[in-house]
């Protein structure tokens, strides 16, 4: 408690990102491997996007859950913070493993992070600043202390491969943070989120929701894959990239000066250049990564983020200003104190203690579907009496019918 005027306040409490961590498939496809299959050239690629390379789940065992358990488990040995503290997870993703259950739910499970919340955040490429922005919100109001978010997709399995408008755009991969309370003034100073919700027809995937069910039509129509108006998105893009930024500088109390570094999403490098071009910014102040990831929607600016920290572009007290924009529409940003000094040392042991700790979560996983598996079978087999009664009040009609 600190003393405020002569009464005693709660000490503020700051969202300090504490560790980081990335993870992609294995498999790179180039932009001439894309030509291959559809009619583009690396040429037509590179020049209009930036893009040159993106990574794709080729196994069909890599999903958007495995991905992100992945770089969540990086985040949290990054950290060196044990999984079974943290308070919450907010996962972010445009292609969740399922309607339901959360794709948050799944990582909480493969991590053992059994004191954990966990839900699915739907803001597409913005997700993540939105996600920062939540946990940001629990972490002040005091409702929790250490949050994990999660940026992690497999657009790929969502992307119409016959169709160059969008194929050759987007990328897999996921990116996480660990974000914890702190009384250190810093982490995330302001945060702005918007949405005009005119303009979701232009960046859609048009079936497979309660609005178009799935069916064997809105299958042969390819109603399940991304659908987007390119040239639409890009002037929206442009104008709120800039936007953003100016409206959380403000709010943070800063100016354009004051930036160390831009992490955009990273969709094209054209929107990038020229938004940022329209805010002063000179290009050594903007970190741009798409060439070889794509554009992985929500997990673009956490996996830009580490990049940025392995390249040692952030040092302590440099302020970050991390801006988004996708379907929906959606706009995002946040401008961030980075406090963090570095990698820490941790100890060798702790990776087999944290290897051994993710062995037992799977057990523990394990353990509670067949353990509700044989409490079913068991109800089945015994009953609460309801088939013994039901039975009865048959057999009693019957009777009372012959008589
Ligand atoms: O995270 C948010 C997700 N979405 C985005 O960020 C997308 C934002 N938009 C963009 O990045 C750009 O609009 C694109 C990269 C999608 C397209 O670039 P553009 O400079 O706006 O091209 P365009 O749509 O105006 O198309 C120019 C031409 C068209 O041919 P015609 O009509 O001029 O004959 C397209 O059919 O390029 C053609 N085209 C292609 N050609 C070769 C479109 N895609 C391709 C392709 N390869 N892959």
């Amino acid at each position: 408690m600190a003393v405020n005027n002569g009464r005693y306040a709660p000490m503020r409490r700051y969202g300090h990102i504490t560790g980081w961590g990335k993870a992609v498939p294995d498999r790179v496809v180039t932009n001439s491997e894309l030509a291959q299959i559809v009619d583009t050239s690396d040429e037509w690629i590179s020049s209009r996007t930036g893009i040159r390379q993106r990574y794709v789940a080729v196994d069909p065992r890599e999903t958007s859950a495995t991905l992100g358990t992945r770089a969540a488990r990086a985040a949290l040995e990054s950290a060196d913070f044990p999984a079974n503290r943290v308070d919450l997870i907010i996962c972010t993703t445009s292609s969740p493993e399922h309607i339901f259950p959360s794709t948050g739910s799944i990582i909480q499970d493969a991590l053992g992070a059994t004191r954990a919340g966990a839900f699915d955040v739907s803001a597409a490429c913005s997700g993540f600043v939105y996600g920062l922005s939540l946990a940001q919100g629990m972490i002040s109001s005091g409702q929790a202390d250490a949050v994990l978010v999660i940026g992690t997709e497999t657009l790929s399995r969502i992307i119409d491969w016959s169709d160059r408008t969008t194929c050759v755009l987007f990328g897999d991969g996921s990116g996480a943070v660990l974000m914890q309370a702190s009384t250190v003034p810093g982490g995330v100073l302001s945060t702005a989120l918007g949405s005009d919700g005119s303009g979701g027809d232009l960046l859609t995937v048009p079936a497979g929701g309660s609005k178009q069910p799935a069916t064997l039509d809105t299958v042969a129509a390819g109603q399940h894959f991304i659908k987007m108006d390119g040239r639409a998105v890009f002037r929206f893009a442009t104008r709120v990239m800039a936007d953003a930024t100016r409206e959380v500088l403000e709010k943070a109390n800063m100016s354009i000066d004051d930036i160390d570094l831009v992490i955009p999403h990273q969709a094209n490098e054209r929107i990038i250049r020229s938004s940022m071009k329209a805010l002063g910014l000179p290009d050594e102040k903007v970190f741009i990564n798409l060439q070889n990831y794509g554009n992985t929607s929500t997990a673009s600016i956490p996996i830009a983020l580490c990049e940025a920290i392995e390249q040692k572009r952030l040092k302590p007290n440099d302020n970050v200003v991390m801006v988004g924009f996708g379907a929906g529409l959606t706009w995002a940003a946040t401008a961030v104190k980075w406090a963090v000094p570095g990698l820490k040392d941790v100890p060798v042991w702790r990776a087999g203690q944290r290897t051994a700790t993710y062995g037992l979560a799977q057990v523990r996983s394990r353990f509670l579907k067949f353990s509700r598996r044989v409490e079913g079978s068991l109800l089945t087999e015994e009953g609460d009496g309801w088939n013994e009664v039901v039975a009865d009040r048959i057999e009693g009609w019957r009777k009372t019918r012959k008589d």
